[in-house]
């Protein structure tokens, strides 16, 4: 049996959501102790008011109802995959066995995940390991165009024992198709026809170039199902590839998700249900000009989930227009933070500065290390406190030291606790996230699964570029004012 097919496993694995210095009821009590007043918790009367409304999203984003049209497909991965993941687990094996690279090639929706995930679930120096200690080839995500950098991949990857895993859900990404050209190109002239089987799609099934290159050249694929936008596929074979080549337990992963799924979809009391309280508090807190979610990982592991959800958020929420097309302009600003590095640089603002932002930290009960804090410093007192301690001790002191002094400043802060990293909580967590991510898009009334904003920078760079079918792009990038020299300094 699986370890979180064991019913106590899984209760004892359940992430939490501690939303106390969230609630209006527990600051006014902090506030009684000399903590300063907050501003714009929320009340017991703002919960009452939206529930039906909220009560109405919870409902609408069940998997039972979601239709891929509606781009509710993320609804369908965690229990919907079997024979993907068959298929994903034995062409990993196959990828094990044969490589000792493996690239993926994709932007935005398609490489925050993989990088996110690999950090989170494995060794934080994996390349660096021998190989026998890794579990699996070197891992890289080449997710820019900056020249710089490809010419560097050049420099460490030999074609003959690498392979590309081009990720594209539109087939048509210009950043992502220029590494295609570039690496296939370099792949042909190194090895002849045998570059196709270093090279591995995962795309849409029918829309884009990608899959017709794939079929023309008899690339192994993948489908992006339908109704899985980028920044939700993470849990489809966008993520779950890339992460079963470096060893991590896919299995594990959705799981979790499903584990999370089920308590957000089915659990109606909303107390008890953290996916949805989540979307209803973060969406009640931006009604009250917390225009900024900074999100504070206490540890290395989840550094990249920052980065996940910093894309997840918003993407999904910034929006100029309602679903009826009234304009808006909604949408909560993510910003990244690492605890405890950044309280060194960014808490002096959370604390003191303006009263715009909520803080949401992310705390692991357990590290998967544990490290001591030798002694020999008897006659320095303050040195010698440190002594006989752990790093862990010391993290999650000041974890929790940041949390006391932000809520003694009147700040709003949350933290999601996760028993443990791995790829169990993982995978709630990222449910959790993406249900959090889509009730606050109901309550908002703005799609949450478009993104216009973006594909105006993509249009424009086709236009830049002279793609057959831009010309009246580009005629409307030409007709922008000239930059005036004098406001250049
Ligand atoms: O969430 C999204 O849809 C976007 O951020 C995409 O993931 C990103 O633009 C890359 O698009 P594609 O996967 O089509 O190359």
């Amino acid at each position: 049996m699986k370890q979180y097919e064991d019913q106590a496993w899984r209760e004892s694995m359940r992430i939490r959501l501690d939303v106390n210095h969230l609630m209006d009821e527990h600051m006014d009590a902090s506030a009684q102790t000399g903590f300063e007043k907050q501003v714009g918790a929320v009340t017991e009367a703002d919960l009452a008011k939206i529930m039906p409304r909220a009560e109405r999203a919870r409902r609408s984003l069940s998997h039972k109802w979601g239709k891929a049209s509606q781009m509710m497909g993320w609804t369908k991965l965690p229990t919907g995959q079997r024979k993907v993941v068959d298929d994903i687990l034995k062409t990993a094996a196959r990828i094990r066995r044969n490589f000792d690279t493996f690239v993926v090639l994709g932007i935005g929706g398609s490489a925050l995940g993989p990088i996110a995930v690999q950090q989170a679930l494995n060794h934080l120096h994996y390349n660096e390991l021998p190989a026998e200690k890794r579990n699996g080839p070197r891992f890289y995500v080449e997710d820019n165009v900056d020249p710089e950098r490809m010419a560097a991949l050049f420099d460490v990857i030999d074609p003959k024992t690498t392979c590309f895993n081009v990720i594209t859900k539109s087939g048509g990404t210009s950043e992502t198709m220029s590494q295609y050209i570039i690496l296939t190109t370099w792949l042909k002239e190194k090895l002849g026809n045998a570059w196709t089987k270093h090279v591995i799609a995962t795309t849409d099934k029918k829309k884009g170039n990608l899959i017709r290159l794939a079929k023309e050249n008899g690339l192994k694929t993948f489908v992006i199902p339908d109704g899985v936008g980028g920044r939700f596929s993470e849990l489809s074979p966008v993520g779950l590839l890339p992460a079963a080549v470096t060893g991590i337990d896919i299995e594990g992963l959705l799981a979790g998700a499903a584990y999370m799924q089920e308590i957000c979809e089915e659990e109606e009391d909303m107390r008890k249900n953290p996916g949805w309280m989540a979307g209803i508090l973060g969406y009640l807190l931006m009604t009250k000009g917390k225009n900024i979610e900074v999100l504070m990982p206490y540890a290395d592991s989840l550094k990249y989930m920052a980065d996940w959800y910093a894309q997840l958020w918003a993407e999904s929420l910034g929006k100029k227009f309602s679903v009826r097309g009234k304009v808006v302009h909604v949408g909560q600003t993510p910003v990244k933070s690492l605890g405890v590095t950044d309280q060194h640089s960014q808490v002096q603002l959370y604390a003191e500065g303006p009263f715009d932002k909520v803080v949401t930290f992310l705390a692991v009960d357990n590290y998967r290390a544990e490290v001591k804090i030798p002694g020999g410093f008897d006659d320095m007192p303050n040195v010698n406190f440190l002594c006989g301690h752990t790093m862990n001790e010391l993290i999650k002191a000041e974890c929790s030291a940041t949390e006391y002094a932000l809520t003694k400043a009147g700040k709003v802060n949350q933290t999601i606790i996760l028993p443990e990293v791995n790829a169990f909580t993982l995978g709630q967590l990222m449910y959790l996230w993406e249900f959090k991510t889509a009730v606050a898009g109901e309550l908002l009334s703005i799609n949450a699964f478009d993104q216009p904003g973006v594909e105006e920078g993509k249009n424009a760079t086709y236009a830049i570029f002279g793609r057959p079918g831009y010309e009246e792009k580009k005629a409307e990038l030409a007709s922008q004012p000239a930059k005036d020299p004098k406001f250049i300094l």
